[in-house]
C-alpha cells in the first residue's frame, strides 16, 4: 500500500516535471533545443539545475538548486550537473564536495552571477565563491561564464582603511576568489569564461593533476589583486591555449608547486607570469620543474619574474622561460629577491634559493628596464641563462634604465639586445 502511493506520487511528479519544463520551452524559444534533446534521451546521468528548482532569473537564490543537483550527480558514475545556457543563475558562496564517482562534469553553459555588491556577500565566506573541494577525476566545461561581479569589490580599495596592505585580518581587507579547487586531483578546467572577480579568478590549491585548457579570463587593467591563475602547493599542472587580461598577475605559482607547464597563453594586460612572492615571514617555500613557453604579454607590468623576500627560505629551482613576446611591457625579465610591498624592509641574510632558471627567446619592447635581476647578497643566484634575449624600447624617443644585474650567475649567450642584458657574472667567478 504504501509502495504504491509513493509510485502514484513519483508519476504526479513526473508529470508536473514535464508540463513545468514544456512551459519553459514555450518562455523561452532559444533554448527548445536544448530542452527537447533533454527530453529525447532523458537519462540519469544528466541533471540539470533547474529540476532541482533553479529559476535562472539572475534574482532568485539559485545555490541550493546547485549543491543538490551536485549531491545527486555525485553519487552517479559520468554524470553531468547542468547549467543551462541563456540564463543567469545568482549564486552566493557554494562548495561542491566530493568524493564523487568518477568523472563527474560540471557543464556550464549559462551565467553565473556572484553577490552583485560587497554588502550581499556573507562575511563568513569571503574566502571563495565556488569552492571544489576534495574532487577527483573531474571536469568544469562548457561555454558559459562565471561573473564574480567585483566591481564594488575594486573601488574598496581605494578608501582609506585597507590602504595598509600588511594587515589581512579586516573583514573587507579578505577577498573571494571566483572558483577555487581545494584537495582535489585529476582535474580539468576547458572553454569557460571567468570574469570581474573581487581577487583571483582561479585557484588551485594543495591539488595534484591539473589541466586547464581553452578558457578565458578577464577584468580590467586597474582592477586591483586580481590574478588569473593562482597555483599553490599543487603539483602536475598543464594550462595552456588561454587568454587571460587582469589587474595583477597573469598565472602566480606560489609554494609548494612542481611540475607546471605553461603554453600558448595570451597574458594582455596583466602583471605577467610570476613566480612567487616566496618566502614572506621567513617561511620555507620551494618552487621547481616550471617550464613557461610561448607567451605574449602586452601592456603589462612584467614578462616573467620572480620575487622573493628577505629571511625567506628553500629554492627556486629548474625554471625555463622560452619564447616570450612582450610588448609595451615595463620590464620583460625580473628577478627581485629584496621583494617588500612597503617603502622598506629589513635586510636580512637567509633567502630562498634561485639556481638554474633559463631565459630563451625573450623578443619585444620595453618602457623602463629590459632586465632586472637583482639577487640576495648572501646566497647569489646560478646556473642563469639568457639565450636570445632581444629587446628594444617602445618608445624609442624617451630615455631608459640600462639592463641591472645584481649577485647573478651564469651565462648569456646568441643575439643579445641591449648588450647590456649580458650583465650576469661567470658561474666559475662564483667561488672565487
Ligand atoms: C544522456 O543524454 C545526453 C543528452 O541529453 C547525451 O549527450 C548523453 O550521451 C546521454 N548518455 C547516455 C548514457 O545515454
Ligand atoms: C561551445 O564552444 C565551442 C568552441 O567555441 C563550440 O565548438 C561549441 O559548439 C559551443 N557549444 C555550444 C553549446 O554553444
Ligand atoms: C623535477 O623533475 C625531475 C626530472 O623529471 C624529477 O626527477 C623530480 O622529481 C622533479 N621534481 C619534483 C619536485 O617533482
Ligand atoms: C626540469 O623541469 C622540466 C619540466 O619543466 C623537466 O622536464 C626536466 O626533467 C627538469 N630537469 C631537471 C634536471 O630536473
Ligand atoms: C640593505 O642592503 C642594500 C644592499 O646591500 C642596501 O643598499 C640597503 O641600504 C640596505 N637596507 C637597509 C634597511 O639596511
Amino acid at each position: 500500500m504504501k509502495r504504491e502511493r509513493s509510485f502514484v506520487l513519483l508519476i504526479t511528479l513526473a508529470l508536473l516535471l514535464s508540463i513545468f519544463s514544456n512551459g519553459h520551452q514555450n518562455g523561452a524559444q532559444k533554448h527548445s533545443k536544448h530542452i527537447k534533446e533533454k527530453d529525447h534521451n532523458s537519462n540519469s546521468t544528466h541533471y540539470d539545475i533547474r529540476t532541482f528548482g533553479a529559476v535562472g532569473d539572475g534574482v532568485s537564490d539559485d545555490s541550493e538548486a546547485l549543491i543538490e543537483a551536485w549531491k545527486a550527480a555525485c553519487k552517479v558514475y559520468g554524470a553531468t550537473v547542468e547549467i543551462p545556457s541563456g540564463l543567469n543563475f545568482l549564486l552566493r558562496p557554494v562548495t561542491l564536495q566530493g568524493p564523487c564517482m568518477p568523472h563527474l562534469i560540471l557543464q556550464i553553459d549559462g551565467t553565473l552571477l556572484a553577490p552583485p555588491s560587497v554588502a550581499s556577500w556573507s562575511k563568513s565566506s569571503l574566502f571563495q565563491w565556488i569552492n571544489l573541494k576534495w574532487v577527483s577525476d573531474f571536469t568544469i566545461q562548457g561555454n558559459g561564464t562565471l561573473d564574480g561581479q567585483g566591481s564594488s569589490w575594486w573601488s574598496l580599495s581605494a578608501t582609506p582603511q585597507s590602504t595598509n596592505k600588511e594587515t589581512t585580518s579586516s573583514p573587507l581587507e579578505m577577498r573571494p576568489t571566483v572558483l577555487r579547487f581545494y584537495a582535489s586531483c585529476n582535474i580539468m578546467v576547458r572553454n569557460i569564461h571567468i570574469i570581474n572577480s573581487p581577487l583571483c579568478h582561479l585557484k588551485f590549491d594543495s591539488s595534484r593533476g591539473v589541466k586547464v585548457s581553452n578558457i578565458m579570463i578577464s577584468s580590467p587593467k586597474d582592477s586591483p589583486n586580481t590574478d588569473g591563475i593562482h597555483l599553490q602547493n599543487t603539483r602536475d599542472v598543464e594550462i595552456k591555449h588561454s587568454n587571460i587580461g587582469c589587474g595583477d598577475d597573469c598565472v602566480s605559482i606560489q609554494t609548494g608547486c612542481a611540475n607546471v607547464n605553461i603554453h600558448h597563453l595570451d597574458c594582455s594586460p596583466s602583471h605577467g607570469i610570476s613566480l612567487g612572492s616566496l618566502g614572506k615571514g621567513s617561511s620555507l617555500a620551494c618552487v621547481s620543474n616550471v617550464s613557461v613557453n610561448t607567451i605574449t604579454v602586452q601592456n603589462a607590468l612584467s614578462g616573467v619574474r620572480i620575487k622573493t623576500w628577505q629571511g625567506g627560505k628553500g629554492s627556486v629551482k629548474n625554471a625555463t622561460f622560452s619564447n616570450i613576446r612582450v610588448s609595451d611591457v615595463e620590464i620583460p625579465i625580473v628577478i627581485d629577491q629584496y621583494y617588500c610591498n612597503k617603502r622598506s624592509c629589513k635586510n636580512k641574510t637567509e633567502a630562498v634559493a634561485i639556481s638554474d632558471v633559463t631565459y630563451k627567446g625573450i623578443t619585444g619592447t620595453y618602457t623602463y628596464k629590459p632586465l632586472s635581476i637583482a639577487c640576495s647578497d648572501s646566497l647569489p643566484c646560478t646556473d642563469l641563462s639568457l639565450i636570445d634575449v632581444q629587446l628594444s624600447p617602445y618608445y624609442e624617443s624617451r630615455s631608459h634604465q640600462e639592463a641591472f644585474c645584481w649577485k647573478s650567475y651564469g651565462e648569456a649567450q646568441g643575439s643579445l639586445e641591449p648588450s647590456g642584458v649580458s650583465c650576469l657574472r661567470k658561474n666559475s667567478k662564483l667561488h672565487t
